[in-house]
């Protein structure tokens, strides 16, 4: 093995173990949830967010709601008690699901990027994701479907 083909190895053993770690780290943090539908809405308990790390209450950053009229699922972030994003999952680029990772959403068919409330953050998407307005109602988040066409 020549020297160019040893480091060239060494690189693809390096980037296998950064992406075997990343996808360790996602799965991790994956919070997925299936929503119910009520009348035109998906609805999840607000109580979804919550996990316990001792005694003490915690809240999970976001959350991806899954339903299965739905073609894409939508991350909803958490920003505080009554602070919510309601995002659907697909890129504005060509349509690809995206993927979570922590405070973005990331594609993984041409690199664009997307912040937890939609708005690019790198292309080459140049749109904002779809967005769902989300209420309270008896300790339950509805999240308004009437958007979706
Ligand atoms: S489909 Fe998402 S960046 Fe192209």
């Amino acid at each position: 093995m020549d020297r160019k083909t040893f480091i060239k190895s060494c690189g693809m053993v390096c980037l296998s173990g950064t992406s075997f770690m990343s996808l360790l780290q996602s799965c991790g943090s994956i919070h997925l949830v299936k929503g119910n539908i009520e009348g035109d809405d998906l609805v999840i308990p607000v109580q979804d967010f919550e996990f316990k790390k001792g005694e003490e209450i915690r809240y999970k950053k976001y959350l991806v709601v899954e339903q299965e009229i739905l073609q894409y699922p939508i991350c909803v972030y958490r920003f505080s008690e009554h602070e919510y994003s309601a995002l659907w999952m697909r890129c504005t680029h060509q349509g690809t699901e995206l993927q979570v990772f922590g405070d973005k959403l990331l594609c993984p068919a041409h690199g664009s990027e997307f912040d937890a409330k939609g708005g690019v953050q790198n292309g080459p998407a140049d749109k904002t994701l779809r967005t769902f307005p989300v209420r309270f109602q008896d300790g339950l988040l509805k999240i308004s479907l009437k958007a979706i066409g």
